[in-house]
């Protein structure tokens, strides 16, 4: 049998060089000429080490002949008929490098000349960051003119040792009274946001940027492979709500190139590096990992690596926990790094292999379910899955005392929930189980945009779960709420009481406080009834 082998076009440097079209590599040495006469010490650069020829390209990837000299990681400049553009190296072969472009590739062809920058990739940093709307590659995407800042940062940093660190100490505040109460986070945590599209992902971590106005806590955004307007949407609520002087979003949408989608997180964090180091605290939230794994996915098969499970190549694990692993909470200063990744999960299967794979990276999991999302319980967070495995240790204790009691009640609930579905006939104590658990689920009940303090937390828990609930039907819960925060906001205990029960449970001014609102609101109830 006769094999159909390809003829190996590049078998050496010189056949391929001659083979450029003639009008091109005039151009080539033209434009070298240039070169030289603009710069003296052109040749200082070990000239012909660090100079290559782009042997061809497509979809973003550049095949380049002659860099024996290149790293992994490395900056390539390669000189365009324009203006130079920058490449990232990915793969180091015996007859050719591989590159990605990090802009776009139509002005780059074959035989143009690349020089090595003996530079590993890094991107702007600082303070002039703040507010703004960048690329990954730290250039401005907004309105609001250049940024001017000198620092950069290395892409691929080594995440902090272990000395270094310290455990989870302090408690970072969400303002969502389900995570604040069932899934703490910490500062320094890295807490994954699970679930299926359209299940309150991105609200959770919008949220938590909502909550930490006035909180010394710099946060960042990485969007990666979501479309434009969603963008959009994110930075003008984030305007809106004044939350930008603290924030920066870092944008690599579905229109851009694979390469700027996966370098996105690493750009995010090593801006967030900046900050750690000054001593700051950090939350990133990497909106989402499904979408990069997908895309460096994309620029693995078309670095013609071998694909394995799900065609993912097989260091998809790296990938993230290089990442992930950046996320620290430094011992000697304050300076931290919060990581929220977001996973996407397919009919919520989380055995897939990218869920399974930063489940296993991170500190616990918030779950979301679609079940509960389109019963009207939102956040829709299981109760029963989602898991924080250290941030408990920083969680207010005041909260902590009644987060026990609160996931009992829960799960006591869930146990007997399917009966009163099937329509039996329920004893008296499963009733008031039934009704008890009715309510703390609605409880939970929050809407988006709107991050409640924890000092209101932790009253509105200590009277659901203390009995003040009991007398109030289940359609009022959520009045309740409200009415009771305007109550005590009116109250002159309500700046105090912010402080104090950071430590403390003031039982006996809370019990005051909830009797006096309970005469208040019964006597007004129907006023309420009719608002509903
Ligand atoms: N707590 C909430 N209350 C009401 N609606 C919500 C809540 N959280 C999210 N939503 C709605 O659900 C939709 C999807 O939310 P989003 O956060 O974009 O989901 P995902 O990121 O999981 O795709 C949005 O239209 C949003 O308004
Ligand atoms: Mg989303």
């Amino acid at each position: 049998m006769k094999i159909n082998k390809k003829p190996n076009i590049i078998t050496d440097t010189n056949v391929n060089v001659n083979n450029l079209q003639n009008s091109q590599r005039k151009e080539n040495i033209k434009d070298l000429n240039q070169k030289i006469k603009n710069n003296k010490n052109f040749f200082s650069r070990k000239f012909f080490k660090d100079l290559g020829i782009v042997e061809s390209v497509g979809d973003g990837i550049i095949n380049i002949l002659g860099l024996q000299k290149a790293a992994n990681g490395e900056m390539v400049e390669i000189c365009t008929n324009k203006k130079n553009q920058k490449g990232l190296i990915l793969n180091l072969g015996p007859k050719w490098v591989s590159a990605v472009a990090l802009s776009s590739d139509s002005e780059i062809k074959p035989g143009q000349f690349v020089f090595l920058t003996h530079e590993l990739m890094s991107i702007p940093v600082g303070d002039d960051l703040l507010g703004r709307v960048v690329n990954p590659l730290g250039e401005p995407i907004d309105d609001k003119g250049n940024i001017n800042t000198k620092a950069k940062n290395l892409l691929e940093a080594r995440a902090p040792s272990i000395i270094v660190r310290s455990p989870v100490n302090t408690s970072l505040e969400t303002g969502i009274k389900v995570v604040d109460s069932l899934v703490p986070i910490g500062h320094g945590q890295r807490e994954l946001i699970i679930g299926d599209s359209k299940t309150g992902k991105t609200s959770i971590a919008l949220d938590t940027i909502l909550n930490q106005r006035g909180k010394d806590t710099i946060c960042i955004y990485v969007a990666i492979g979501q479309k434009r307007s969603s963008v959009a949407r994110i930075a003008k609520l984030l305007n809106d709500k004044n939350c930008m002087d603290y924030s920066i979003i870092v944008a690599a949408t579905a229109s851009d190139s694979a390469s700027l989608q996966y370098i996105a997180p690493y750009s995010g964090c090593a801006m967030g590096e900046y900050f750690m180091e000054k001593g700051l605290r950090v939350l990133v939230i990497y909106d989402d990992l499904s979408k990069h794994a997908v895309s460096y996915r994309q620029l693995s098969l078309l670095l013609r690596r071998p694909p394995g499970r799900e065609g993912f190549p097989g260091d998809v694990f790296y990938l993230h926990s290089r990442l992930l692993e950046r996320a620290a909470n430094l011992a000697k200063s304050e300076g931290s790094i919060t990581a929220l990744p977001v996973i996407e999960t397919i009919q919520g299967d989380v055995s897939a292999y990218i869920p399974t794979n930063v489940i296993s990276i991170t500190d616990g999991q918030i779950f979301l379910e679609s079940e509960l999302f389109t019963r009207g319980i939102r956040p829709a967070v299981s109760p029963g899955l989602s898991v924080s495995r250290v941030g408990s240790a920083a969680q207010n204790k005041v909260i902590k005392k009644m987060a026990g009691s609160l996931k009992l009640e829960l799960a006591q609930f869930r146990e007997v929930e399917d009966f009163t579905k099937l329509g039996f006939v329920l004893d008296d104590v499963t009733k008031r189980l039934v009704d008890r658990g009715e309510k703390l689920t609605r409880l939970l009940v929050q809407n988006r945009s709107e991050p409640i303090d924890i000092a209101e937390q932790t009253i509105f828990l200590y009277a659901a779960l203390n009995g003040f609930l009991d007398e109030i039907p289940l359609n009022m819960v959520n009045i309740y709420e409200k009415e009771l925060y305007k109550f005590i906001k009116k109250t002159i205990f309500y700046e105090p009481l912010k402080i104090v029960l950071r430590d403390n449970l003031e039982i006996d001014i809370i019990n005051f406080l909830l009797n006096q609102f309970k005469i208040f609101f019964l006597l007004n109830i129907d006023i309420f009834n009719k608002n509903i």
